[in-house]
């Protein structure tokens, strides 16, 4: 095939650009999920649970749970921060990443939601490895940074603060320890121009990644998963 003269869907010419940033094919997207059959019977009750108790379904996707779980182990983390608890669905991911003597603190504002995500942690057998705090993450993150510091942080709660928690990351981190931050793409309007300046998550997810993109504490991928998954190594 020839490559640098062809024009990819977004407009974009050149060799490097013409390599596609993800995959649109359902088929190879039905392919990948079959064949890592990311969703067990425990993660697919957690999934229930939620939805059972009226919760909102926007827990991370079957796959991304994989890029979370395989995150924690390449990190060989023991000591991960989970902001945005929800159902406990990838939380439960990060922990089956970890040994078994790793640990999750984990941040929820909704009492609702800390209820259900506890019943999930003891149904998937992880209740002895999870601290769950219940409130503003904001406010509770200082109770834990006598634990640090951290291997992995994952953000996926308000997307207007995640600014602010990259910048709790960056202090509570170990050199070498992963920030991954959920939704980067803004549901699709991450790159839209004008900028919506009206759009204040879109404006905090442009400063997250740019944030991770410029500052020569981190090096930093987005892996071009359907919501957008920013993942950086502190260094
Ligand atoms: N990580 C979960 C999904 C999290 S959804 C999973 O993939 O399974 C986002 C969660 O963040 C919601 O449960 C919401 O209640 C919580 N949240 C929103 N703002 C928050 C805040 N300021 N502090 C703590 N939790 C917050
Ligand atoms: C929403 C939040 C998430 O973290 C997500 O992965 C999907 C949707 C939301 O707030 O709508
Ligand atoms: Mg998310």
């Amino acid at each position: 095939m020839q490559m640098g003269s062809r024009t990819n869907p977004r407009g974009l010419k050149g060799s490097q650009m013409d390599k596609s940033f993800g995959n649109s094919d359902e088929a190879i997207g039905s392919y990948v999920y079959k064949l890592l059959g990311p969703e067990d019977q425990v993660l697919e009750a957690a999934r229930k649970e939620g939805a059972a108790a009226g919760m909102p379904a926007i827990q991370v996707g079957g796959l991304d749970g994989r890029h979370l779980e395989v995150f924690a182990a390449m990190s060989r983390a023991q000591k991960v921060v989970e902001i945005g608890t929800l159902a406990g669905y990838s939380g439960i991911c990060l922990l089956r990443g970890m040994n078994p003597s790793g640990h999750l603190y984990t941040f929820e504002w909704s009492p609702l939601h800390a209820q259900v995500a506890l019943r999930n942690f003891k149904m998937a057998g992880v209740e002895n490895r999870v601290t769950l705090y219940v409130g503003e993450a904001l406010e509770r993150l200082p109770q834990i940074e006598s634990e640090g510091p951290f291997d992995l942080v994952f953000i996926d709660a308000d997307k207007g603060n995640y600014p602010a928690y990259l910048e709790w990351a960056e202090k509570n981190l170990r050199s070498g320890g992963v920030v991954v931050g959920d939704n980067t793409f803004a549901f699709g309007r991450i790159a839209q121009e004008p900028p919506r300046e009206d759009a204040p998550s879109v404006m905090a997810l442009r400063k997250f990644n740019a944030m991770l993109a410029e500052s020569p504490r981190w090096r930093t991928t987005i892996f071009p998963t359907g919501e957008g998954l920013t993942v950086g190594v502190k260094r």
